[in-house]
């Protein structure tokens, strides 16, 4: 599975440049109004730092909007750039247009199975169910990527899934083991991937017993 940073922090994004199990990432608007520069300026730069897909989100609610925006964003690196789009039936014809002009998208905010069917028939290339906001609400999201995952595989559907509001390791680790494609991930929660208490307690007993070694060898 692939795993896409969920920021639109630029000093997150540098830093997770370098990581080699990062590949992507995804912005919203909210994530986008906590950095105070103007989606294009954060856009342009993420574009510089990552070579990989970038999602940027339209605004506009009616398909004339949400075409114009999406050329805008697209027109900033055109090899990098998906537009993110809404789950409305605008959204979808948006989706289904932007495929026939071979511009990727990612339709977001899909919270059933019934949601992810419509965009998976309008053509969407990447699909952003939402497991943090469902299990927040009392639903189950890992029933929902389940059956995400059995609808692509029953049709044979392109579009990719991205697991995405994620709030802990666990929902990266289920999000893999039930077939996402993608697990879109906040900075912090990456961290939290790679560490482990017995890997640093190992880590602490080896340092030492070199270091033993390392006297005797002098
Ligand atoms: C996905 O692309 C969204 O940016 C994101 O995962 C939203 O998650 P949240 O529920 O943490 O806001």
């Amino acid at each position: 599975m692939k795993l896409f940073i969920d920021t639109a922090n630029l000093k997150e994004i540098e830093e997770a440049s370098h990581w080699p199990f990062v590949s992507g990432v995804t912005t919203n608007p909210s994530l986008i109004a906590k950095e105070g520069l103007s989606q294009k300026e954060i856009i342009e730069h993420i574009a510089k730092l990552i070579d990989g897909p970038i999602s940027a989100e339209v605004t506009a609610e009616d398909c004339e909007g949400m075409l114009t925006q999406a050329h805008e964003l697209y027109a900033i690196k055109p090899s990098n750039i998906v537009i993110k789009l809404p789950m409305t039936v605008e959204g979808l014809k948006v989706a289904n247009a932007l495929y026939k002009e071979n511009i990727p998208t990612n339709v977001t905010l899909c919270f059933s199975s019934s949601q992810a069917l419509l965009a998976m028939e309008s053509h969407a290339t990447y699909l952003s169910p939402f497991l943090g906001r469902l299990d927040d609400n009392g639903w189950d999201s890992a029933k929902l990527i389940e059956e995400i995952v059995t609808l692509k595989r029953n049709f044979g559907y392109p579009t990719k899934i991205i697991a995405a509001s994620i709030r802990s390791v666990r929902h990266v680790e289920v999000a893999a083991l039930l077939g996402s494609d993608i697990a879109t991930v906040p900075y912090k929660v990456l961290k939290k991937l790679i560490s482990h208490p017995l890997t640093d307690s190992g880590l602490a007993t080896f340092a030492v017993d070199a270091e033993k070694t390392a006297k005797l060898t002098k």
